[in-house]
């Protein structure tokens, strides 16, 4: 049995939060821990994000490393990159506790978290000492009693504190956590917003992510991919975790989100690949199969969460090994000249050399 498989089964007697602070913290004090699944860096699983060159197309997804205090230990186990955050302006508690509940059987997770961070100033200072050739990205939110307006405000402080510490900034306007925040995603408010970070984003040259819920109607998702591509976003990560009413309040994220997430993802990609806008997948991303019915959608990077907290290190090795056998297979020197093809030609490689 793999010793994740072990500490699991001793971790998921805890309530999962406890669980996961626990893990964290051991992880943050003792990076080496990573030492049993550390392998040398293939660059030929590297691709690109935007500007910036992830390790692996597989990333760790906002919410796990809030404050960013394990990135040495996320970095030795080999994710592509990481995304920390949501942070805010100030440290804030978020919602009263329990507010992460496990679907052990389902292999999903349930959080209505609300956005517990240590503030800026102490990402900052995270951000500061970070391994250099790790890409990060920082996840920024509004305060939970900030209005709209007060809002745009923040969004502007902290793109100006954390950008020039982090590779890219992502938006966060779909966590379903913090009232009023998922309301931001529309047209007015957007265009306020972007033109308070356009010029902060021409002074410090970070992109501009933005992140979506997946529980807007299609249409509303094609027209507002369509609007942040005319403001000018960077790129867009898609999605956030599901509202399920049945399953109580907050997001449902893993293997539960896993259809939703995919089909939303390819309504918004169905524009993003026209405006040539970068979209990182997120949302019940598992296994192989996962991997590759996204790229045959057209996407490229992506992102894990909760199927990390059920399989471990041993997700990102299981994925590494299929990226390595399939480019061996389909006789390909390396990922990033898969990615450059039409999802036409990817799917007749998939379907050769995809098993
Ligand atoms: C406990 C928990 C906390 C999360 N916190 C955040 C967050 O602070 N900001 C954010 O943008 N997404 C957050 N997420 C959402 C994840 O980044 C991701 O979008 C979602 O879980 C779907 O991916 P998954 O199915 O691989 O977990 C959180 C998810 C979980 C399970």
């Amino acid at each position: 049995m793999d010793s994740y498989k072990l500490a699991r089964a001793a971790l998921f007697r805890l309530p999962a939060e406890t669980a996961h602070d626990l893990t964290l913290k051991l992880s943050s004090n003792v990076p080496q821990l990573a030492a049993p699944w550390q392998r040398p860096h293939d660059p030929r699983l590297s691709c690109s994000v935007g500007k910036t060159e992830w390790r692996t197309p597989i990333g760790l997804a906002a919410g796990l490393d809030k404050n960013a205090v394990a990135l040495e230990f996320f970095h030795r186990l080999g994710f592509g990159s990481m995304e920390c955050g949501t942070i805010t302006p100030r440290p804030q508690q978020g919602n009263p506790l329990p507010r992460m509940f496990r679907y052990a059987e389902e292999f999903s997770l349930r959080n209505s978290m609300g956005f517990p961070n240590l503030g800026m100033e102490a990402c900052a200072s995270k951000l500061r000492t970070r391994p250099q050739e790790f890409p990060v990205g920082v996840n920024i939110g509004k305060s939970k009693e900030a209005t709209p307006s007060q809002a745009l405000e923040e969004y502007g402080t902290l793109y100006e504190k954390l950008a020039p510490l982090a590779d890219w900034v992502v938006v966060n306007i779909s966590s379903p956590n913090t009232p009023g925040l998922r309301d931001l995603q529309q047209e007015g408010w957007l265009k306020d917003l972007f033109s308070i970070l356009t010029p902060l984003r021409q002074k410090y040259g970070k992109e501009i992510f933005v992140k979506l819920a997946p529980d807007l109607d299609d249409q509303v998702l094609r027209d507002l991919t369509t609007t942040l591509a005319d403001l000018g976003a960077d790129g867009l990560v898609a999605t956030n975790t599901t509202h399920i009413p049945e399953r109580g309040v907050g997001g449902v994220s893993g293997r539960l989100l896993r259809v939703k997430g995919h089909q939303k993802r390819r309504v918004v990609l169905e524009i993003a690949r026209d405006r040539k806008l970068p979209l990182v997948g997120v949302g019940g991303f598992e296994d192989m199969n996962d991997v590759f019915a996204w790229w045959a959608s057209g996407g490229d990077a992506l992102q894990v969460y909760t199927a990390f907290v059920y399989h471990g290190p041993a997700l990102l090795q299981n994925l590494e090994a299929g990226m390595r056998g399939f480019i061996t297979r389909a006789k390909l020197p390396d990922i990033r000249s898969f990615l450059k093809l039409s999802p036409l030609e990817r799917q007749k490689l998939i379907g050769a050399f995809g098993r």
